[in-house]
């Protein structure tokens, strides 16, 4: 098991867009352990590979109260969005304190492997719904603040390059 080191927006790397997983084996299994556990110590209740900068579509989520319902979601598509929509503030391991409204389908529905390689489907409301949707969007190089209007995500860089000047002075 090991911690890995989650890149931070605006990084490049996490625009990139995943490509399925050819095989499950015990690569992928130990990428979804290693996984696992930097999104427990974070905490957070989502990781997407690509916040790890491995590009494949690999996600681990565990929205439960106690943090004991992984759930592991390999080549994952979404195949059916309701219409009616959920506005959730939505966080982002990769975009450390920035919290904001993004709306997104109330409910999905979701095909995805588990670390055995089979195949299940998942039907998804609420919490869990937005979830799911804001790490496949990572999988395709998305991240959540570029929802937010233009102005927002101008304010959100030139902060972030602040915060970097002023580590650089520190
Ligand atoms: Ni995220």
């Amino acid at each position: 098991m090991a911690l890995l080191p989650i890149l931070k927006y605006p990084d490049p790397r996490l625009h990139k867009v995943a490509v399925p997983v050819a095989q499950v084996d015990d690569r992928i299994r130990q990428l979804v352990r290693d996984m696992a556990e930097t999104m427990y110590a974070a905490p957070g209740v989502g990781l997407a590979a690509t916040q790890v900068d491995v590009h494949e579509r690999v996600v681990v989520i565990d929205v439960s109260e106690d943090g004991d319902d992984l759930l592991v979601l390999i080549n994952p598509e979404i195949t059916w969005k309701s219409d009616e929509l959920i506005v959730f503030e939505e966080g982002c391991l990769s975009v450390p304190g920035v919290y904001d409204d993004v709306e997104r389908a109330a409910e999905v529905k979701v095909t995805a492997l588990n670390e055995q390689g089979q195949r299940y489907e998942l039907e998804a409301d609420g919490l869990l719904a937005v979830c799911i949707q804001h790490e496949l969007d990572h999988l395709l190089g998305k991240v959540f603040v570029e929802y937010l209007s233009q102005l927002k995500q101008t304010r959100l860089k030139s902060r972030i390059k602040k915060q970097e000047r002023d580590a650089l002075k520190a």
